[in-house]
């Protein structure tokens, strides 16, 4: 299959682990006799030093014509005193706005071979697999107003939804639902705010489509407690744009590491941009130390979400536990008795399983 694949690397170790998972790319399609063509477009702050804008035309362009993308992180500390409209983060907020991709995927399962790796007690680790279904493109990263007024004195956020943006996103989580354990949790905050009791209306309403999904709700302050207190108990959890960024990053404790979460920011059709969760990671960008599993992992979104290459997905995911099985991890992770490694040899390592797997040669 010939698939074209917009490279977004970013900023700070975006860098780093956008180049490991565009390699697992082109050893994917070596193994499987794919063409997979690459075109490499600035985001962010690179895009802010290069073009004075976080998010250029050519960018969206190319992307809008691409297969899938895939993009590393931006951000950093460079760019933090910039105002809002002109930060690097505004990119990526553009970037998924402007596609369309309101639901963001964020799986969190706990490989055995890291289950010491977390500094939860194995026993509350074992047995996790949930999925966070983030509302990506509305909410209170959207806000308008969203502004200092009164002389500087004042200043709004806006929490907004129309009732179609949650239940495209609420239907989304149902159907992950169906094809997981039939379990969906919605988070929300129904007990102060008005845009989670219309999430909870509308959960309420759909429910009726998916006989088989059992549904409960729960407040997210709730929530962040039992997600790390009994995160077993949990299957699908659905929430607003907010509350899934920080829930996820809380649940990556479960992993052992940030640096383990893929993600696929989707829309109905299929079009994907897949994003490790975590961020550009200032404080170790430039040294080789990042780990580039959760890029890597999000490739395997990719084939299996965008291309629908299922046994290709499975390898890379399969490489990925094989290698930790060999005890190889980047510093982020510590594992007993494992052997530390750098980002690029650990990108190696994966690719040399994904290679050696190959039972055709
Ligand atoms: P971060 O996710 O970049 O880092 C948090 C901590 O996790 C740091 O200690 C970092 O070293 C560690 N870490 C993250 N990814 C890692 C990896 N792959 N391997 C090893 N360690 C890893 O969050 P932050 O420090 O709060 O934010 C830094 C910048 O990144 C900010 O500008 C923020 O806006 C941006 N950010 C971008 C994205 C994105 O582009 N998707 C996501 C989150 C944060
Ligand atoms: C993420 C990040 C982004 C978000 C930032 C960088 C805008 O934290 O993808 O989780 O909050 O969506
Ligand atoms: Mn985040």
């Amino acid at each position: 299959m010939n698939k074209h694949i917009v490279m977004l690397p970013g900023d700070g170790i975006g860098q780093e682990v956008s180049k490991a998972a565009k390699q697992v790319l082109e050893a994917v399609a070596e193994r499987y006799n794919h063409t997979f063509t690459f075109e490499t477009h600035e985001i962010g702050g690179a895009a802010i030093d290069s073009q004075g804008t976080p998010l250029p035309e050519d960018t969206v362009a190319a992307c809008k014509k691409s297969d899938a993308i895939l993009l590393g992180a931006v951000g950093g500390p460079k760019w933090d005193q910039l105002p809002g409209h002109m930060r690097p983060e505004k990119g990526l907020l553009g970037i998924r706005k402007k596609m369309g991709l309101f639901a963001n995927l964020r799986p969190i399962k706990g490989f055995k071979q890291l289950l010491h790796a977390s500094p939860l007690k194995p026993e509350v680790v074992e047995g996790s697999d949930l999925l966070i279904v983030r509302e990506l493109t509305g909410g209170l990263y959207f806000g308008e107003p969203s502004e200092r007024r009164n002389n500087g004195q004042e200043v709004v956020d806006t929490l907004a939804y129309t009732r179609s943006e949650i239940e495209r996103i609420v239907d989304q989580a149902f159907q992950s639902a169906m094809v997981r354990r039939k379990h969906l949790t919605s988070v929300d905050k129904a007990n102060v705010l008005e845009s989670s009791r219309m999430w909870r209306e509308v959960v309420e309403e759909k429910k009726h489509d998916y006989p088989e999904v059992t549904v409960d709700h729960m407040l997210v302050d709730a929530a962040a407690m039992k997600l790390i207190t009994n995160p077993a108990s949990f299957d699908v959890i659905v929430t607003e744009n907010m509350f899934g960024d920080i829930l996820s990053d809380e649940a990556s404790v479960l992993t052992g590491s940030l640096g383990m979460l893929p993600s696929a920011s989707i829309r109905s059709d299929g079009v994907g941009l897949y994003e490790p969760v975590h961020g550009s990671a200032p404080d170790i960008a430039g040294e080789n130390k990042a780990n580039p599993l959760a890029a890597i992992l999000s490739t395997a979104m990719m084939l299996r979400h965008s291309f629908q290459m299922e046994e290709e997905a499975d390898q890379v995911e399969t490489a990925v536990q094989e290698v930790l099985a060999a005890k190889f991890h980047t510093a982020d992770l510590s594992l007993e008795n494992g052997v530390k490694v750098t980002g690029s040899e650990m990108a190696a390592k994966v690719i040399e399983q994904i290679s050696s797997n190959d039972t055709t040669k």
